[in-house]
């Protein structure tokens, strides 16, 4: 049944549509075109490919639509750790992992990376035990695991659970910049636009607690092309990072040190 929220929500948009195509004097070729567009991104759709969300995300509206969601949030408590979008490659059955495990297998040229750090109460500054923390990532190829035949189920993926001292800590590969998926739908209109469809090299990464504000969130490599010119506009500064030497561990040459910081619900 309708609420409320969905009648305002429907009504508006009827109105800003209508009003779109009269300013524009849309013409029903135009109107066609339009939905041969959105129909072969719902035709490639499936449970590994989100085409109608990538074209949603190239236009920007996914990350407007965070913006707006966690603006709030954003203003009354600005330490909290900032969200970026969830874009179209999470998976809800990523593998449980202990602390201080690699989501790494076989990655050609993948330079290890130990990520970690403490999650955060953003009042009282406190650790927090038992927070997820899930992560995943694109290969060195450029593909997430369920994009590409040649990885193992679930690699570069996994959740954690933040320790007692709201410790984390995995092993992970420092990402690289890639291209979304331009072989479809989302690729026709990036070339329409004359737009390179690459993105930042970055981490993706939700925080969820019981009685806490859950955070999706991306993390950006600081020394990566495309930081500037996102084709999907999810970079935030604050989500810029470091990787640095990691001296001392053979298992990882490179070392990500990030707090998470949560608010209570
Ligand atoms: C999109 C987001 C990603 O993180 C990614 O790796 C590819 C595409 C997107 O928003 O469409
Ligand atoms: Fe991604």
């Amino acid at each position: 049944k309708a609420t409320p929220r969905f009648r305002k929500l429907i009504s508006s948009l009827i109105k800003h549509v209508h009003d779109f195509a009269r300013e524009n004097e849309l013409t029903v070729e135009e109107w066609m075109a339009a939905i041969d567009l959105v129909n072969e991104a719902g035709k490639m759709s499936d449970d590994k490919r989100n085409e109608t969300q990538l074209l949603c995300d190239i236009i920007g509206l996914e990350s407007l639509v965070d913006e707006i969601t966690f603006k709030l949030a954003a203003e009354t408590n600005d330490a909290a750790t900032a969200s970026a979008i969830l874009g179209p490659f999470f998976r809800h059955d990523a593998p449980i992992l202990e602390n201080e495990s690699s989501i790494v297998d076989n990655v050609p040229d993948g330079e290890i990376t130990y990520m970690h750090g403490i999650v955060r109460d953003l009042v009282t500054k406190k650790p927090v035990e038992g927070a997820w923390i899930d992560v995943w990532q694109a290969s060195t190829n450029g593909l997430y695991e369920q994009q590409d035949p040649d990885q193992k189920d679930c690699n570069l993926r996994g959740k954690f659970k933040s320790d007692a001292n709201g410790h984390y800590g995995f092993y992970c590969i420092r990402p690289t910049p890639y291209p979304i998926p331009y072989d479809g739908a989302g690729g026709k209109l990036l070339t329409l636009l004359d737009r390179h469809p690459y993105r930042p090299a970055h981490i993706h990464v939700i925080v969820q607690k019981d009685g806490y504000k859950p955070i999706t969130t991306q993390i950006f490599d600081k020394k990566s092309k495309y930081l500037e010119d996102d084709s999907v506009f999810a970079v935030k500064d604050s989500l810029v990072v470091d990787f640095t030497p990691l001296k001392g561990n053979p298992k990882a040459e490179l070392e990500l040190e990030y707090d998470l910081v949560i608010a209570p619900q």
